[in-house]
């Protein structure tokens, strides 16, 4: 009998009660599949006493992560505590000096730690395992680092974030305004309370910097991302999309470009019948364009105890097996330091909704001034007279241009603005070509 594979867990949330019941029901299937038994002999957690639905008898009990995390009698550590700072971060670096392998859900100290503890888990030949923290069940990190070793990766992009999809999922097929939709979501339980984290795009800059990682064997660091989040989108800009064929996603993108790989995080006009426009609701999907190969997109719940334990436990499955791969697809210090996107050279085509002042010559303004930026228009909408509310004489108008540099649209749209032909702010969203 070969000897058991003995896990330590930190924190018994959703995820982490899962993660023991998946254990206890895929016990035998786990043993066939790792040629060894799987075991969870320790836990830690805030409260003792809380009734998680599992049986923890049995179980040595630590108050303490860190202590949990160093304990000669585990082989590996889940922490499942979550946040950037202690305890998770004290206890994963406990365990990877303490030559044990980790298994964590926790993007956050990833992203702005993971170069750190990769190198401890390099010094001392263990595991850093992290399919959870992105995309919950999808196995992204095992297809970016292992699946896809010998292709040549130009972009991965997707929405890593179910609050915010859902939102623009609502908004689409209702009609409704951002603000009825977060409320709904957080009624529902999607979204937080302070749901500013989610929604202004910083939860998926976390996820992203980590595909981008992995990818693009760059340094994992949401502050080189430039991020925008979806609270500005209106039922106008859902409406204008569905007319024009697209849908409005917030998407996490990481591309190899002529400058280095641009790493952005903002709604994004897809094309209609494009794979990651069919992904609806809470649900996340990764699209993957490499060389010669046509996209290949995963789809998959983004959260929820069960498929992000699902994902845990596939982790520590490796382990069980003596699979070990380098937490960021090559060793630490062959990744590269990555810099800010300079979104004034982002190229793309570009959706562009203006209040138009109802007056003769104002559209001639407006394409004169586009012209003088040499932006080449696919189309450009009037629509009806705005509504009561918009200001007399006030016009939407819809652009769409081919693909340009965002510096151009950026100038062509102040200049309009100093034109005086609009009223209020122009509402730009980047298109990407899928
Ligand atoms: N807040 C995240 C989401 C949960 O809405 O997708 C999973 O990281």
């Amino acid at each position: 009998m070969v000897a058991p594979l003995k896990v330590g867990l930190a924190g018994l949330g959703t995820v982490g009660a899962s993660v023991v019941r998946l254990i206890g029901q895929q016990r035998s299937a786990l043993a066939l599949r790792c040629g060894r038994p799987i075991e969870i002999v320790a836990v830690s957690a805030r409260s003792r006493g809380k009734d998680r639905g599992i049986d923890l008898k049995g179980l040595r009990w630590f108050a303490d992560p860190v202590k949990l995390a160093a304990d000669p009698d585990i082989d590996v550590f889940v922490e499942l505590i979550g946040g950037v700072g202690n305890p998770a971060r004290a206890a994963v670096t406990s365990a990877l000096k303490a030559g044990k392998s980790v298994v964590t859900a926790n993007k956050a100290l990833l992203a702005s730690h993971g170069v750190a503890l990769a190198t401890l888990a390099e010094k001392r030949a263990v595991a850093l395992n992290f399919e959870a923290a992105v995309g919950g069940v999808i196995p992204i990190v095992k297809t970016l680092r292992e699946g896809l070793s010998g292709n040549s990766i130009e972009r991965v992009y997707g929405i890593l974030n179910g609050t915010c999809n859902y939102i623009l999922t609502r908004m689409e097929q209702e009609g409704l305004t951002f603000d009825a939709c977060l409320k709904e979501a957080q009624r529902l339980g999607y979204a937080e309370a302070n749901p500013s984290f989610d929604v202004d795009g910083h939860d998926t800059a976390q996820k992203l910097s980590i595909l981008a990682s992995l990818t693009f064997g760059i340094k994992a660091d949401p502050k080189s991302i430039y991020v925008e989040g979806i609270s500005s989108i209106a039922p106008a800009d859902l409406a204008a999309a569905e007319e024009l064929g697209y849908r409005i996603k917030l998407l996490g993108v990481a591309v190899k470009t002529g400058q280095g790989i641009e790493q952005r995080v903002h709604p994004t006009f897809v094309r209609k019948d494009s794979a990651i426009a069919q992904v609806m609701g809470v649900t996340n999907a990764v699209t993957i364009d490499a060389e010669g190969i046509a996209p290949i997109t995963l789809v998959g719940a983004g959260a929820g105890g069960v498929a992000t334990a699902s994902a845990v436990v596939a982790d520590i499955a490796d382990i069980a097996r003596g699979v070990r791969v380098a937490p960021f697809a090559r060793p630490v210090g062959r990744l590269t330091t990555s810099k800010k996107a300079p979104m004034q050279h982002h190229e793309g085509g570009y959706y562009i909704r203006l209040l138009a002042v109802d007056k003769p010559g104002t559209a001639a303004t407006i394409a004169k001034r586009m012209a003088q930026q040499k932006i080449s228009m696919e189309s450009i909408v009037q629509r009806h007279r705005g509504p009561a509310g918009q200001g007399k004489g006030a016009v939407p108008v819809i652009l769409i241009t081919y693909a340009t540099a965002e510096d151009a649209v950026r100038k062509a749209l102040a200049a309009v603005k100093r034109d005086r032909v609009i009223s209020g702010e122009p509402q730009l969203i980047r298109i990407e070509k899928n």
